[in-house]
Parts: C-alpha cells; sequence; structure tokens
C-alpha cells in the first residue's frame, strides 16, 4: 500500500469513528463513497481528502454565565419572558463551522438570517462572528417537543448573546414578511429547517430575494441529502446560479450561468461576494 493510500484509509477510519458514517475506497475508483442513515453516498476522492479537515464538528467554546447572575426581567424581548433559566444544553447538528468563518473573514455580514436554529449551536457561532451592530434572525417553529423553545432562548441568555440573536418562533414559510421589518436586505442566509426538497425550494425561493444585492451571500447545511440537492440543483437552474459544494455544505454565486462546481478547484476569491 503506498502512502497516499495509507493517509487515505487513516482520514476514512477517522470518520467512520466521528461521524459514524460507514466510508469504504478501493484505491482505484475516484469516490469515496460511504453509507449514511439515509443511504450510500459518495464524494470525489480528492475534495474528501481536501475538505476533510473542514469536516469536523463544532465544539463550542463560549464561556457559560452563571444562571444566578443573570435578572430575567432585564433581558430583551423576547428573553423577558422566560419562567426561568434552564440548565445549558448544546446539542446540535454543525459540522460547517470553518466555512461559514470563510465566508466571514472575507465578506461584511451584519444581518444574518438562519433558517432552522435547533437548540442553537450554529445561531451561537454565527452571532458570535458579527461585529457588535449585528443581527442575527433565528427561525425555527421550536416544536419539536415542549420546552425546546425555552431552551433555546435560555442557551442564548447562557452564552451571552441576547443582544445580537433574535428568536422568531414561526415557520420561515410564514416568517418572511416579518424579518423584513428588521432590515431590508441579508448579507449571510443559512438554510437549514425543513429538509423535504419542497420545503428547501421554498425557503430558496421566498429568502434568496432578500439577499444584499451582489454581495449577500445564501448558503446552507446538508448537501449531501438527495432532498436538499434536489432543491439547490432546481433553484439554480432556474435561476441561472453557480452551486459550490463541498461535504456537507453548499453555497450559491451569480456567475451568470448554471453549473455546478466542487470547491476542490475553485481559488480563495469565491468566498468573496463583493463583485
Ligand atoms: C437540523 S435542525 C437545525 C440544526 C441547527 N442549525 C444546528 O446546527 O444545530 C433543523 C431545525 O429546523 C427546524 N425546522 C423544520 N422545519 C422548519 C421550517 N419550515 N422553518 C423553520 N425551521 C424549521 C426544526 O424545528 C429544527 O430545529
Amino acid at each position: 500500500m503506498n502512502h497516499k493510500k495509507l493517509i487515505l484509509l487513516t482520514l476514512c477510519s477517522f470518520a467512520c469513528m466521528n461521524h459514524g458514517f460507514n466510508v469504504s475506497y478501493d484505491g482505484k475508483n475516484p469516490y469515496v463513497s460511504y453509507e449514511t442513515s439515509w443511504g450510500k453516498e459518495r464524494f470525489v476522492k480528492e475534495d474528501y481528502i481536501k475538505y476533510f479537515p473542514f469536516y469536523e464538528k463544532y465544539v463550542e467554546a463560549l464561556r457559560i454565565l452563571h444562571p444566578h447572575t443573570i435578572n430575567i426581567k432585564n433581558l430583551p424581548y423576547p428573553y423577558c419572558q422566560l419562567q426561568q433559566i434552564l440548565p445549558f444544553y448544546g446539542r446540535g447538528m454543525y459540522f460547517n463551522y470553518k466555512f461559514i468563518k470563510k465566508i466571514f473573514q472575507h465578506n461584511n455580514i451584519v444581518h444574518a438570517i438562519e433558517i432552522g436554529a435547533l437548540y442553537g449551536l450554529s445561531t451561537r457561532h454565527i452571532a458570535s462572528l458579527l461585529p457588535d451592530n449585528g443581527k442575527l434572525l433565528a427561525i425555527d417553529p421550536w416544536d419539536y417537543h415542549a420546552g425546546m423553545y425555552e431552551q433555546f432562548l435560555s442557551n442564548v441568555v447562557l452564552t451571552g448573546l441576547t443582544s445580537k440573536i433574535v428568536p422568531i418562533q414561526k415557520r420561515s414559510d410564514q416568517t418572511v414578511n416579518d424579518v423584513k421589518s428588521y432590515s431590508d436586505s441579508f448579507d449571510l442566509i443559512y438554510v437549514d429547517g425543513d429538509h423535504e426538497t419542497a420545503g428547501v425550494l421554498s425557503d430558496l425561493e421566498l429568502y434568496y430575494p432578500l439577499l444584499t444585492k451582489n454581495t449577500g451571500v445564501i448558503c446552507g447545511d446538508d448537501w449531501l441529502l438527495k432532498t436538499v440537492r434536489a432543491a439547490v440543483q432546481q433553484f439554480a437552474e432556474k435561476n441561472q446560479l453557480t452551486i459550490y459544494a463541498a461535504c456537507n455544505f453548499w453555497f450559491l454565486r451569480d456567475e451568470g450561468k448554471y453549473q455546478y462546481k466542487t470547491l476542490i478547484d475553485a481559488d480563495e476569491s469565491i468566498w468573496m461576494f463583493n463583485k
């Protein structure tokens, strides 16, 4: 076995351990295939090798405040409506933080939207990258179980991000008019809500027009899900947009035509949206 194959196999074993993927690679095929809970999928081999280091679960390093130091009544709406602050619960599905960080490094992001916030892991990361005057609207019905919304609010309170995160407890298709009252346009829209094709397509159709002209970035999670990919492809084709994707992350750029590009051949300039 040569050196390169050994490295690849080590990476694959690492992937199995860390992400629950059953990765197999025969050394000849240009693809790395793997099993996930939704079936067989595959990466272009080079894409996988180059971007594997990017595909990593976000480990939060924010300081957690002590609940006794917080006066609920002094918090902004809707946090001031909490009956009590629940213990911090950091669960989330967020492997895209290095891509998001790259977008922040190259662009001026002040007003942002996240569709699908769960308990706020990605929300808190995005909010922590915003400038002091930045706002992130977190849109989610938080209806998986009783107390889910209160848990999200408590997590934001305990990480001291109430001035930056505006929760909107609704489905994204019922919210698009509300968000216009916060800003005329948005610099970043992160799509991670409904994962059915119709749901993602609806998010793209409703929210893409809210992007800041020429500089706004729309991106999202779960490129590896066929349902999500179908929606992103349909939308990009209809609007003659370019899809960039690697690992589970995707974003759209207006390069005047519909095409799909892996990030492998792309240079750093594709992360800059100031055309
Ligand atoms: C995969 S989780 C989001 C994970 C989160 N971004 C993170 O990284 O931790 C999907 C979330 O989308 C929400 N959701 C589902 N359908 C939605 C819709 N139509 N509009 C907004 N949010 C939705 C769910 O309530 C759930 O919290």
